[in-house]
């Protein structure tokens, strides 16, 4: 009986073991930073992808600053800083707490990812209670498929934020990425990072005194990101910045405050994204209150819920847990990397659950069904995104929509670009055309970045096979 029971633990182990791919984060992150790189636009000599030429160096002279810079948010190239303040934050999140799952090879340019992110940033914030939030018309950007050399339209529009015409949502995020920024680079570069901490600062008043929703300020942005609210965003920022200064005189009251408002607590789904930052409020919130020796077990309990509810979602045959239908992998990446901060918190529930459910998600991106969804990472990965520099052949070939609708793969490789990810059957089409499941964005590679970070750490130290 018990050489029967260690034959089948065996058995059950070599089973176990075969199954279970291993996969090259570092590799997944190294991928990763190269996207980054490839969706600069304005002066990119220093890029190193040889593919790529300088675009619209005039953004900002209808604003008398030179506001040329920035990167393409996903296919198009109107720049939306929503979308882009937030991918800044989730990586500066990865690098602050995760900084054992860099890799010597991939830390470098890590940083330099943020870096860039942040230094324009500050260049769009350029007094206190001013905030530029988009640049260029997103309408006439999506009525062509061109090289963005070739933009036909002329010089472009800057949207702003003031006094008048607030953004609580966008400047909480600012402020969550300067206080972010902040952090990592205070060790690095300490002027820069002084930098970086007054902006926080201010954006952050700015994102207080001056209530409103910015895609009510600045109405043409609603169409593409649309700010659900800027309840959830006011604690996110409160919670970066009570993290980055330790003044709980400021920021702990409106914390408090926060949390007695209408819904706060129960506006709490299972999306955590660019627009939806409960998740994040609740769990980084409990860790920052705890160091700020005002632990509060609310925090961690909502955390918690959180995670529960995540788990239980409904999941596809091949286990890929299906929180929006829409772009579900940005989402799922977002989530993961949410429940692995929490699994590092004192008494945060079912710590084994939350790191093997985040694993078994990020094994689905890497390649357990048999197809990676990163472009250029792996086995079988996406040639066609729904991209547009990538598609577009070099000049003089022309490009436009008959390119756009030809069978012709995309020209070059949109290196280290996560796809939105297959429907709830697992199906998946890897065509241009479709960008329901083939679109890339800056905001969905950030959580997935970070929660490579978190795995490698988490596999060194032992923690996960
Ligand atoms: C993993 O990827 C990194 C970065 O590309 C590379 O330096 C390293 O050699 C890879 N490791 C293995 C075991 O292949
Ligand atoms: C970085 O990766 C290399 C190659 O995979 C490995 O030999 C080295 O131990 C790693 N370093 C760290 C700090 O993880
Ligand atoms: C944006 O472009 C569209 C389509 O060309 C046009 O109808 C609209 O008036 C433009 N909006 C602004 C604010 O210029
Ligand atoms: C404030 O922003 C609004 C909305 O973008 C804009 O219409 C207005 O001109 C701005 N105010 C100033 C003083 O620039
Ligand atoms: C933007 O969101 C508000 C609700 O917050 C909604 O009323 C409005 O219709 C949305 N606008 C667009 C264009 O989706
Ligand atoms: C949202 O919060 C409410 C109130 O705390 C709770 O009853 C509900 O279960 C929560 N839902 C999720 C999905 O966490
Ligand atoms: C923050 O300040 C409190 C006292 O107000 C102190 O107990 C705590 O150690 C400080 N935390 C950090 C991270 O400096
Ligand atoms: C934790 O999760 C694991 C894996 O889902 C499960 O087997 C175990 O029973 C859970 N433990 C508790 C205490 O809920």
């Amino acid at each position: 009986m018990k050489s029967y029971l260690t034959a089948f633990s065996i058995a059950l182990c070599i089973y176990a073991c075969m199954g279970q791919q291993t996969y090259n984060y570092t590799e997944a992150i190294r991928l990763s930073n190269t996207f980054y790189r490839i969706q600069r636009q304005g002066r990119i000599a220093d890029n190193h992808i040889p593919w790529r030429v300088d675009c619209f160096l005039h953004d900002g002279q209808d604003v008398g600053i030179d506001l040329s810079g920035g990167h393409f948010h996903a296919a198009d190239y109107t720049k939306f800083l929503f979308p882009y303040a937030s991918f800044t934050t989730m990586l500066n999140w990865g690098l602050l707490d995760w900084a054992n799952g860099y890799n010597e090879t991939v830390v470098d340019d890590s940083f330099d990812t943020v870096r860039r992110s942040l230094e324009y940033l500050v260049v769009m914030h350029p007094s206190p209670n001013v905030m530029f939030v988009q640049i260029g018309n997103g309408s006439l950007d999506h009525t062509l498929w061109e090289r963005c050399e070739d933009w036909p339209h002329g010089p472009r529009t800057t949207f702003q934020i003031n006094e008048t015409a607030p953004g609580s949502d966008i400047a909480s995020e600012y402020a969550a990425a300067f206080a972010s920024g902040y952090l990592i680079f205070k060790d690095r570069d300490a002027a820069f990072a002084e930098t970086l901490l007054q902006h926080a600062i201010d954006a952050y008043e700015f994102a207080f005194n001056f209530r409103g929703k910015y895609s009510d300020s600045v109405p043409e942005i609603a169409e593409f990101y649309n700010s659900t609210g800027f309840g959830d965003d006011l604690g996110w920022g409160a919670v970066w910045l009570l993290r980055a200064t330790n003044n709980t005189q400021r920021y702990k009251p409106i914390l408090d405050k926060l949390w007695c408002e209408e819904d706060y607590q129960e506006n709490n789904g299972t999306e955590f994204s660019w627009d939806k930052k409960y998740a994040g409020v609740f769990i980084l919130g409990n860790k920052v209150l705890e160091e700020a020796g005002s632990a509060e077990a609310r925090y961690r309990d909502k955390g918690i819920e959180y995670c529960n509810a995540v788990m239980n979602v409904e999941r596809t045959p091949q286990g890929l847990t299906l929180i929006d239908e829409w772009t579900p992998l940005r989402f799922v990446s977002n989530a993961a990397f949410a429940c692995l901060n929490l699994a590092e918190q004192p008494n945060s529930g079912n710590v084994t659950a939350y790191r093997l459910w985040a694993m078994s998600q990020m094994h689905y991106i890497l390649g357990d069904t048999g197809r990676s969804f990163v472009v250029g990472f792996g086995e079988n990965s996406p040639r066609n995104p729904h991209h547009r520099i990538s598609s577009c052949p070099p000049r003089p070939a022309p490009c436009g929509w008959a390119f756009f609708n030809s069978d012709a793969d995309n020209h070059f490789e949109c290196t280290g670009a996560l796809v939105g990810g297959p429907d709830r059957n697992d199906n998946f089409q890897d065509l241009r055309q479709n960008w329901e499941q083939n679109d890339v964005g800056l905001d969905y590679n950030a959580g997935f970045q970070s929660a490579m970070a978190a795995l490698n750490q988490l596999q060194r130290f032992g923690l996960i096979p």
